[in-house]
């Protein structure tokens, strides 16, 4: 029994670190669907199938104990079908879970600020979980889990696409942020340093971690090899996360794979 753990690329081994930190000995695969990234600048419905078939692959050759669908973009797209597919494992998102954790957690008083790819803002799954009562500005940072996943997580190739959409949300006055994709969780101190220590972050791969772990710990998954497959160029991802806040993921091989996709005629394909 396995647990799996995929998003379109490094951002979901900001979860997945978390998670093997907790339980050094899980078997775990992850796939990180690198030759479909960025999802989140895709229309939702190529993201849909795509993430339906990405499961199934992960499925068909792994008996699963649990699913961290790590990927805001890719639970906004696809989660209400993978949940509905009633599988006997856990399945597990960021967007609810983090939206519950701010409700319970964070004073509705307080402005909130969500960075998200255009998908995720798109899509409005953070607005169906979190209490209507609250005052939300959604900034939607096209280009930058791209940055991210080519290894900047400071530097001026970061910045220049970075400040713009802090100062929206600096400009309106947030005084809480959810970092609402998991690439953002690997420039986490770059946004803290911009938007100054007042302004609290919350950091979706981190709370979904939080969560997992209690959750996985009960599964009593024994222990087992950990397995990193990339759809895209493993040296490339290799590369980047050399460069990333990922010490722990370093050591790892990571080995490619090719996933068919079969989009519909007529699939809208830009977000
Ligand atoms: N890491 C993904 C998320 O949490 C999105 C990155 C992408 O656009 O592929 O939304």
């Amino acid at each position: 029994m396995t647990l799996a753990c995929m998003d379109s690329g490094v951002g979901g081994l900001a979860v997945l670190k978390r998670l093997i930190q907790q339980l050094p000995d899980t078997p775990v695969v992850f796939l990180g669907d690198t030759a479909w990234m960025p999802y989140g600048e895709k229309a939702l419905e190529v993201v849909r199938h795509r993430v339906l078939d990405v499961h199934q692959w992960l499925e068909t050759n792994y008996t699963l104990a649990a699913f961290v669908l790590a990927c805001n973009t890719a639970t906004v797209a696809a989660f209400d079908e993978l949940d509905a597919l009633q599988r006997p494992y856990p399945m597990l998102e960021p967007v609810s879970t983090t939206a519950h954790w701010v409700n319970q957690h964070v004073d509705s008083a307080k402005k909130l600020g969500i960075m998200a790819t255009p998908g995720t803002v798109t899509g409005g799954r953070y607005l169906r979980y979190l209490t209507p009562d609250r005052r939300i500005e959604q900034v939607a940072c096209t280009g930058l889990a791209s940055v991210v996943e080519a290894g900047h997580c400071d530097g001026p190739d970061l910045d220049s696409l970075l400040i713009p959409y802090v100062n929206v949300l600096k400009d309106w006055g947030a005084e809480v942020i959810i970092l609402g994709c998991t690439h953002y969780s690997l420039i986490r101190e770059r946004v803290q340093a911009l938007v100054g220590p007042d302004v609290e972050l919350v950091d979706s791969a981190e709370v979904l971690a939080e969560v997992a772990i209690p959750i996985l710990t009960q599964l009593n998954l024994g222990t087992g090899s950990q397995e990193l497959w990339v759809t895209g160029q493993a040296a490339q991802f290799s590369q980047a996360i050399q460069s990333l806040p990922l010490h722990e993921i370093q050591a790892k091989p990571i080995r490619t794979i090719t996933i068919e996709t079969v989009l519909p005629a007529h699939t809208p394909s830009i977000c």
